[in-house]
């Protein structure tokens, strides 16, 4: 049976299985950001943008900040409202948003959601609403893919990943392609899910801006960000991962991107 493409996301409209899928039990990506809004002083009230199942978002609640998790996935928001209690959940489009002047210390963008901005302008539209949701000297702490990994090296591309697993009794495949559109200087992804409920197999599109480096800093020079740190580890994505304690790194060549970055004028 040929795959239907769907418009629809396996993954993020089951937020359950986003997280079985991706399990998270120690909260690394949540103990990694609150370590960098420590490590620079940054104030109590954070906006996660792209906030997803709202588990970091609720980790940051816990540590003691004032959150609010933002996201456009209605499911994911009343997932994280149920099962991530603590911080005020809202809907909001990374491609521009306007959730208060100057109402937050710091804005957060984690696992490459800043990377659904696929053109400039959605960059620059995404960089001028956390500078509006930024008081003066906030923090914008990103974590993502590295659009400089695939710059030479083909490991990951073009080969279909395969992965299989159970999810409420039923038996999911699921095969997956990464391929490089260099004139959107995009990374695709197709993914085919079967099931062995009898389902017809549906083919799933996604795509990441590859944001290189350099590109990046200037970016945020452009919207009135000072780069603090720009480094390929350690992080919750990377091998190793972090651990508590562990220094930021200098240089930018492995597979994912971490960025801190201070707003230095205001609009
Ligand atoms: C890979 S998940 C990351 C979730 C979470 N930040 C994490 O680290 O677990 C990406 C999230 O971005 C959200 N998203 C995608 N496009 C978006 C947009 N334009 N505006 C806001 N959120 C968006 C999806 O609904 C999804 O929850």
């Amino acid at each position: 049976m040929p795959p239907t493409t769907a418009a629809r996301n396996l993954l993020t409209d089951n937020p359950e299985l986003y997280e079985a899928r991706f399990p998270d039990p120690d909260r690394l990506a949540a103990r990694w950001t609150e370590d960098c809004l420590r490590r620079h002083d940054a104030g109590p009230r954070v906006l996660d943008i792209g906030c997803g199942t709202g588990r970091d978002a609720a980790h940051l609640h816990s540590a003691g900040r004032r959150v609010t998790g933002a996201d456009l996935s209605p499911t994911m928001l009343a997932h994280a409202r149920l099962h991530h209690p603590g911080p005020e959940y809202v809907c909001a489009d990374l491609h521009g948003f306007d959730l208060g002047r100057g109402a937050f210390d710091a804005v957060v963008c984690l696992d490459s959601a800043l990377l659904y901005c696929h053109t400039n302008d959605q960059l620059d539209a995404f960089l001028s609403s956390c500078r509006r949701a930024l008081a003066p000297g906030g923090l914008l702490v990103g974590e993502m893919r590295n659009g400089a990994y695939f710059l030479g090296r083909t490991d990951l591309l073009d080969t279909p990943t395969v992965a299989s697993f159970v999810w409420q009794g039923t038996a999911y495949r699921s095969a997956t392609t990464l391929t490089v559109d260099r004139t959107a200087q995009l990374l695709r992804r197709t993914r085919v899910w079967t099931a062995d409920d009898g389902s017809a197999p549906v083919e799933q599109r996604s795509a990441w801006r590859l944001l290189f480096p350099q590109e990046l800093r200037h970016l945020l020079a452009a919207h009135g960000f000072e780069v603090l740190e720009l480094h390929d580890g350690a992080g919750p994505r990377t091998e190793p991962p972090w651990q508590e304690g562990r220094l930021p790194g200098e240089a930018t060549d492995a597979d994912r991107l971490h960025v801190v970055a201070r707003l230095t004028t205001t609009p």
